[in-house]
């Protein structure tokens, strides 16, 4: 099992990180660069955030240290703002924005229409009040922070095979009400809201080798294509990227599609990087590590397509980490629940010099 070892760092330079031996080193943050300044404008580095940013000061000082780009997790999504038709609540939203804006990093909005998440009185109207709600509800949000934001997941997950939908449409709320059409019919409320900020479609599983994940990509490309063809106005396409070791995730399949994309006038953003690592057999040291090398070789894959613009982690240290929560992972992140680097930062930090300009 390959290891790394930290050579000292210079003041403000990552010197080198090489592998042998095994880990030898734990930096502490003081003493290691900040991640998004090692890709020296290449693309932006970044990190989903949400109240614990705010609320932890440790915390919001690694996001303010290595960030160039903020997601937001929980507290934009529709039914944490809307938990009745009659009640808006947008305190937390407004002290994201609010605290991304005193770091000075700019803000992606997660994710205005879903079709999981979405409270029970949304799901007992008719479908021409569901179709009312996503107007209403693009229009109020886009609208309350134009101009002050990076892009937005305007759809997010659209894709679910398993449904049996025509097309491979994940069903839910939105889609049942109105069928394939609510994606454009998102964008395009979107794009009158806020005509600066960039529109991205956002989805999982793409880089899995498998029949599901296949039907994944051609939907994408597919519902990517037919945006454009509409006249729609969509930016980016968010590849999620919640990676999990194991003989269906392939690299290879990833670079690929990510080439195929290349060819429409889209930017490419790797949206939820984390490492599922629950499901490696292994000591947590060499758990870490193996987690450490499969960061490397993806950042690698995806730094080498010059359409990738963007490399957001699902949250930044494990402590706080949906997969820690659920039970199927110890170290998913660059850093751990001390705010300390885990071996994941410094491959990351390696392939980041690597690619900078
Ligand atoms: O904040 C409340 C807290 O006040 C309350 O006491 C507690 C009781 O359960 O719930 C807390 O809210 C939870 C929230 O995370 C904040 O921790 C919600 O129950 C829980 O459902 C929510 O889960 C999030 C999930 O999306 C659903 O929104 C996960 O943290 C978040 O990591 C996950 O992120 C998704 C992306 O949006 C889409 N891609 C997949 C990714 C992972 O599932």
């Amino acid at each position: 099992m390959k290891s790394f070892w930290l050579l000292p760092f210079g003041a403000t330079e990552l010197v080198g990180c090489r592998r042998f031996g095994r880990v030898a080193y734990r930096a502490y943050d003081q003493e290691v660069p900040a991640l998004n300044a090692l890709l020296r404008g290449r693309a932006l580095f970044g990190a989903s955030f949400d109240m614990e940013a705010v609320d932890d000061p440790a915390y919001g000082a690694l996001f303010r240290k290595h960030c160039g780009l903020l997601t937001t997790d929980f507290s934009m999504k529709f039914g944490p703002l809307r938990p009745s038709m009659d009640r808006v609540d947008f305190s937390k939203a407004d002290r994201l924005i609010d605290f991304a804006a005193e770091a000075a990093i700019p803000v992606r909005g997660h994710c205005l229409i879903w079709n999981e998440g979405n409270p029970e009185w949304l799901k007992r109207l008719s479908p021409a009040e569901v179709r009312y709600w996503l107007d209403r509800h693009v229009a109020e949000m886009v609208g309350r922070y134009a101009g002050r934001m990076h892009s937005w997941d305007v759809v997010n997950e659209p894709f679910w095979p398993d449904h049996g939908a025509e097309g491979g449409f994940r069903k839910g709320v939105w889609y049942d009400a109105m069928g394939p059409g609510y994606i454009q019919r998102a964008f395009s409320r979107a794009a009158i809201a806020d005509p600066t900020v960039k529109l991205c479609l956002n989805e999982a599983w793409v880089e899995r080798n498998t029949p599901m994940a296949q039907k994944v990509r051609q939907g994408l490309l597919r519902t990517v294509r037919n945006l454009l063809d509409a006249g729609a106005r969509i930016d980016a396409v968010g590849l999620q990227c919640h990676l999990e070791p194991g003989p269906s995730m392939s690299l290879n399949v990833l670079s690929d599609f990510i080439g195929e994309l290349g060819e429409l006038p889209v930017e490419v953003y790797i949206t939820e990087l984390d490492v599922r690592d629950g499901s490696l057999r292994m000591s947590r040291r060499d758990a870490e590590v193996a987690v450490a090398e499969l960061y490397g070789d993806f950042s690698n894959t995806v730094l080498a397509h010059a359409n990738v613009k963007a490399m957001i982690s699902w949250q930044l240290s494990d402590k706080y980490s949906w997969l820690r929560k659920e039970g199927f992972g110890q170290t998913p992140l660059p850093f751990d629940s001390n705010m300390r680097p885990n071996p994941a930062y410094f491959e990351l930090a390696r392939v980041f010099c690597e690619h900078s300009r």
